[in-house]
């Protein structure tokens, strides 16, 4: 497929161009700055894709990179959700220019763009229930409103997933493009997080659940090269059965 990476500078967004090499798809970087790109990702990996300068504010910007360079899907790392509840980061605005840019330039090409965005673990569920994990432990909020926006959309505008990991860590600290995938493989599941671990805490009166969550939430800890492995691998289809729903995982290999 032909993927434009929207945050193709972060930590997320860089293994994420490398995993796409890696499983064979053609990649558009939008990024703020191609040079700091450059610097980021080894030599024979920059040469092989199409860098675009854009900021992700810039949902006319978004939509042109994405109609020039006749894209079919976007993964979007751009912005980064403040961890306080009363914290606020651009990720809301920027969250909201790419969706208005890929939902027009979907318009336009008469065919809904494949989109994979992100969130944290506190939008998927608590076990049993529609309550979100981020009720418990009320922390980085901004994914909420993201997620809303996703769901509120009309049909066949955008065909979206969310992957809603836990801290990610690196692999490693470079940038590397494999021939062949060697990531242990994660665990996934829609709307909840696969393999939670049950207990008699949850039934401590009023803090049960809260701690359910903090016991739990250490065990979803998986690392940056896995999910973007798991995002490059669902995009070798246009077929998904992640299509419109949030995506917990964790690792199976551990
Ligand atoms: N890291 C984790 O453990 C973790 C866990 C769960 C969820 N998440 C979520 O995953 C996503 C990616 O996380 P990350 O760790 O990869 O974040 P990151 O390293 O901070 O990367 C953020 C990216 O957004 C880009 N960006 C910010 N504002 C922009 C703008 N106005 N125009 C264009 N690009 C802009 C940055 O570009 P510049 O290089 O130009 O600044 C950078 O490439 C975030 O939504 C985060 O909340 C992360």
């Amino acid at each position: 497929m032909k993927v434009i990476v929207i945050g193709a500078t972060g930590n997320l967004g860089t293994r994420v161009v490398a995993a796409l090499l890696t499983h064979g798809h053609s990649v558009v970087a939008y990024v703020r700055s191609s040079k700091k790109l450059e610097s980021l990702l080894p030599a024979s990996a920059f040469r092989q894709i199409t860098v675009v300068e854009g900021d992700a504010k810039n949902s006319v910007s978004i939509k042109k990179a994405i109609l020039d360079a006749n894209c079919d899907a976007v993964v979007n790392t751009a912005g980064l959700a403040a961890l306080p509840p009363w914290g606020k980061s651009d990720l809301p605005e920027i969250f909201q220019a790419v969706l208005n840019g890929v939902k027009e330039a979907g318009s336009d090409r008469k065919k809904p763009l494949r989109v994979w965005f992100l969130a944290g673990m506190g939008v998927l569920y608590y076990p049993g229930t529609e309550s979100m994990l981020s009720n418990y432990i009320p922390i980085y909020l901004e994914h909420r409103k993201n997620f809303s926006l996703l769901k509120s959309l009309p049909p066949n505008t955008v065909d979206w997933s969310m992957l809603c990991p836990a801290t990610m860590t690196p692999e490693s600290p470079d940038v590397n493009v494999p021939s062949k995938s060697s990531h242990g493989a994660l665990i996934a599941n829609a709307a909840y997080l696969p393999l939670w671990q049950d207990s008699w805490v949850k039934h401590v009166p009023l803090l049960g659940r809260v701690l359910m969550c903090a016991i739990n939430a250490p065990r979803y800890t998986t690392t940056l090269e896995q999910n973007a492995d798991f995002i490059a691998t669902d995009l070798e289809s246009f077929e998904s059965r992640w299509s419109g729903t949030t995506v917990g995982i964790i690792d199976g290999s551990k």
